[in-house]
Formats: structure tokens, C-alpha cells, sequence
């Protein structure tokens, strides 16, 4: 067969997305169904055993790196020749879809068994890559193992990052979970090139009615940890002029991020996804709050008012409500364009194979914005079904997820160099 008329196996690939998502199945009330696979947690570590299985029955050659990415090696048959990789990560939010992410890792070995079926050498290696932590949210920043990949965080700063939820250290889960891999990260050997097939994980697409999303680039990211301290008091005898609350506080910072984002407009948005109060008891004013921000913005001027804005709000909320407030930066990334010769190649594939495209920037963090640090990178998306994900009902029609698998297949396959 000619390889512009391979086909990828998308009952395989169904099958593969089946099995990896009963690991942390969640399952909700009208049948729908999705993931909680945080990163270097128990069940991280079994979907990784299962996802590394299967690359070895594939014949591949596993390398683990120091920060638990794994990256898998189909041989090409010139060795000199710089591999061409696909990935995308397997961890999830705490309530995720099972499609986020494990989309990009299991179409790659999609690709590698509809290539070994038909007997396809390539001349550049293949690599079909998993990195560790991509969704932040337990360890942040997001894209932590695709970061320190390319060199963009020192491994021992990442190793040393403590987790959001139950104070463990980065470095201690990954030994714990076994994935503390030999290969040095950064990586000595960047990709000839990089490809990612996701999911949208918003409404465009399937408002538009169209099948395949040509990536041009991501949005700007900040993430901010905010710290409010007050005093504990009697919710019943402490007069409200006396208060230091953070309660209080942080209702007011999550109204400010609102209007905040209402006024700025343009591609701004803001989100408040977690508030943690103690002692969180219902006759206690608060003494402490932990809470984050999340401002996003494909225009980084913008992005960079966004965040000075709410810093001189926060400063105000101290004075005037008698509390401390300090700040962390938990995550902060520019928007990234994508190699422009990558993002067109994408859509002469997806229209040659017939398939409707939309151009359209990323909403979400991806790997792919950190390998473009290192080689050209370009993403593929396919529409999430009622713009929904980080939600346990995200879900991506069967015709789509095989439409987005042959994008990937054809575009990896061009710059792999197939030699039949
Ligand atoms: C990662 O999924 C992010 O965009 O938050
Ligand atoms: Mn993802
Ligand atoms: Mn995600």
C-alpha cells in the first residue's frame, strides 16, 4: 500500500482509550464517565505500567528520564537521521475526561501498529513520547515534564516542587512510583520534529461544524498562588469592624477576577479554581486562605496588564481589610506560535484527506508549546462535544478521534520519510 493511503485502526485505538480510562474511572450519574490519574499518584503509575506494556509489546525501545517523561523508539533505517516524535501526556486532573491527553499518546502507538501491519520503514525514527505531569494540578507548573525536557526548569528545582493537595515533594513520588528514570533530562537529542493530536477541549469547533483544528499557536499562561492571612474569631461575638477575614478576601479577589477579565476583554479570561479556608469550620472567621488564579490571553502585553492589575488589588484588600497577602508565581508562559511550515503542512494533509479545517489558536497548555522551545512543532485538534473538558462528560465523537488519527498519521508520515 502507499503510504498516503494508510489508514490507522481506529477500533484498536478505541479499544486502547477503553482500557487505559477504567484506570481512575469516575463515573457519573447519566452514564458519563472520565478520570482522576494525577500525576505520580497510585493510579498515575498504573496507567503509566499499562501505557509502557503496550509500547513494549509494539517492539519499541523504552528510555525513562529523570523526570519519569518516557519516550519510546521505533527504528528508522538511517541512523544519523534525528527521530520525529508525537506525545502528549496521561495524567489528569482530578476530575478529568479520558480523552485530555491520552488522545496524543495512544495515537502515536496507533500510528507504530498501522506501520508495522503494512510493513512501513521509515528513514527517521519514530518516538511516541508520555510526559510526566502535564496538568498542573497537583505539582505545578503545567507541562512540568515537557518543561525541564527542553530545558526550560532546572530538574532539581522541578524534583523539589511540592504538591498542592498533600504536601508530598515531586521527586519522592516519582522514586515512589518507580519512574525516576536513568536518561538525563534535558534531553541531549531534540526531536527532528514534533506533532500532538488533542482534543479541543472547547466549543469552536463543533459550533462551526468543522472536523479538524490547524493549530497556529497557545495562549499565554499565569498561574498565582495567593496567600491571605487574617485572624480567627467568633463568628457570633466579633463585631464585623473588627475582623481580619480572609473569607471575606477571597470572595472579593474571585469578584475582581471577573470584572476584571469583563473590562480587559479581548481574549482575556480569569478563573478562581481553588480556595482553600482554614480552619473551614462554620462558626470560625477564617484565619488563612490559599487560593489560585488562573489568567490566560493570547497577547502577552495584555496578559502582563492583566496580571499587574490584580496585583495592585490585592494590595489595596490588605489595607483596607486589616489582612497579609503575599503572592507565588505558580506558572508563567508566554503565547507560543508554532513553526509556520508545520501548521501548513497540517492542513494540506487534512484537506487532501478531505476533512473541513479551521485554523485557530490553543486555549490550553500543551507539551507541544514547550518542544517548540526545541523543534518545529505543530498540533492537531479534533471538537470536544459540547466545548466540554476537565469534566468527566468530555467526549469526542468516534468519527472524529479516526479523522484526527489519520491527520496525525499523514503529516508524521511526510516528515518521517517512508521507505515502504
Ligand atoms: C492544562 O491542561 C491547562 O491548560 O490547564
Ligand atoms: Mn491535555
Ligand atoms: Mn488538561
Amino acid at each position: 500500500m502507499e503510504p498516503a493511503d494508510l489508514r490507522i485502526d481506529i477500533g484498536r485505538l478505541l479499544d486502547r482509550l477503553d482500557e487505559l480510562g477504567e484506570i481512575g474511572r469516575i463515573d457519573g450519574p447519566n452514564g458519563e464517565w472520565g478520570n482522576a490519574r494525577l500525576a505520580l499518584t497510585d493510579d498515575d503509575r498504573a496507567g503509566r505500567d499499562l501505557v509502557v506494556a503496550w509500547m513494549r509489546d509494539l517492539g519499541l525501545d523504552v528510555a525513562i528520564d529523570a523526570i519519569g517523561n518516557v519516550i519510546a523508539t521505533r527504528v528508522g533505517t538511517d541512523p544519523s537521521l534525528a527521530p520525529v516524535m508525537v506525545g502528549s501526556h496521561i495524567d489528569t486532573v482530578g476530575t478529568g475526561g479520558r480523552f485530555d491527553g491520552n488522545l496524543g499518546v495512544l495515537a502515536g502507538l496507533e500510528i507504530v501498529e498501522t506501520l508495522d501491519q503494512h510493513r512501513i520503514g521509515t528513514a527517521r525514527p519514530l518516538q511516541v513520547a508520555f510526559f510526566t505531569d502535564e496538568e498542573g494540578a497537583r505539582f505545578a507548573p503545567d507541562m512540568l515534564g515537557s518543561l525541564v525536557y527542553v530545558g526550560g526548569m532546572p530538574l532539581e528545582e522541578a524534583l523539589d516542587v511540592i504538591a498542592a493537595d498533600d504536601g508530598a515533594r515531586l521527586g519522592d513520588e516519582l522514586e515512589r512510583i518507580g519512574y525516576a528514570g536513568p536518561v538525563p533530562c534535558p534531553t541531549a537529542t531534540p526531536p527532528a520534529a514534533y506533532l500532538e493530536l488533542h482534543i479541543e477541549q472547547g466549543p469552536v469547533l463543533e459550533a462551526e461544524g468543522i472536523t479538524i483544528g490547524v493549530v497556529e499557536g497557545v495562549q499565554g499562561i499565569s498561574w498565582t498562588e495567593v496567600v491571605i492571612v487574617g485572624r480567627s474569631a467568633h463568628a457570633g461575638t466579633t463585631p464585623m469592624r473588627l475582623r481580619r477575614d480572609p473569607g471575606y478576601c477571597a470572595g472579593a479577589v474571585t469578584t475582581f477576577v471577573r470584572e476584571l477579565v469583563g473590562e480587559l476583554g479581548g481574549g482575556q479570561v480569569g478563573t478562581v479554581g481553588r480556595i482553600d479556608l482554614y480552619p473551614n469550620l462554620v462558626n470560625v472567621v477564617a484565619s488563612r486562605v490559599v487560593m489560585t488564579v488562573d489568567l490566560r490571553n493570547p497577547d502577552d502585553d495584555a496578559l502582563e496588564e492583566a496580571e499587574g492589575r490584580l496585583e495592585r488589588f490585592l494590595a489595596e484588600l490588605a489595607v483596607a481589610e486589616g489582612v497579609e497577602i503575599s503572592t507565588r508565581r505558580l506558572a508563567r508562559f508566554e503565547p507560543v506560535a508554532f513553526d509556520p511550515v508545520m501548521v501548513g503542512r497540517v492542513e494540506d494533509h487534512a484537506r487532501r484527506l478531505g476533512y473541513s479545517t479551521r485554523r485557530m489558536p490553543s486555549g490550553a497548555g500543551h507539551d507541544a508549546q514547550m518542544l517548540a522551545r526545541i523543534c518545529p512543532t505543530a498540533m492537531v485538534f479534533t471538537p470536544s462535544v459540547g466545548g466540554l473538558s476537565h469534566n468527566i462528560a468530555e467526549f469526542t465523537e468516534a468519527v472524529d478521534l479516526e479523522a484526527g488519527a489519520n491527520v496525525l498519521l499523514q503529516v508524521v508520515l511526510g516528515e518521517l520519510g517512508a521507505v515502504g
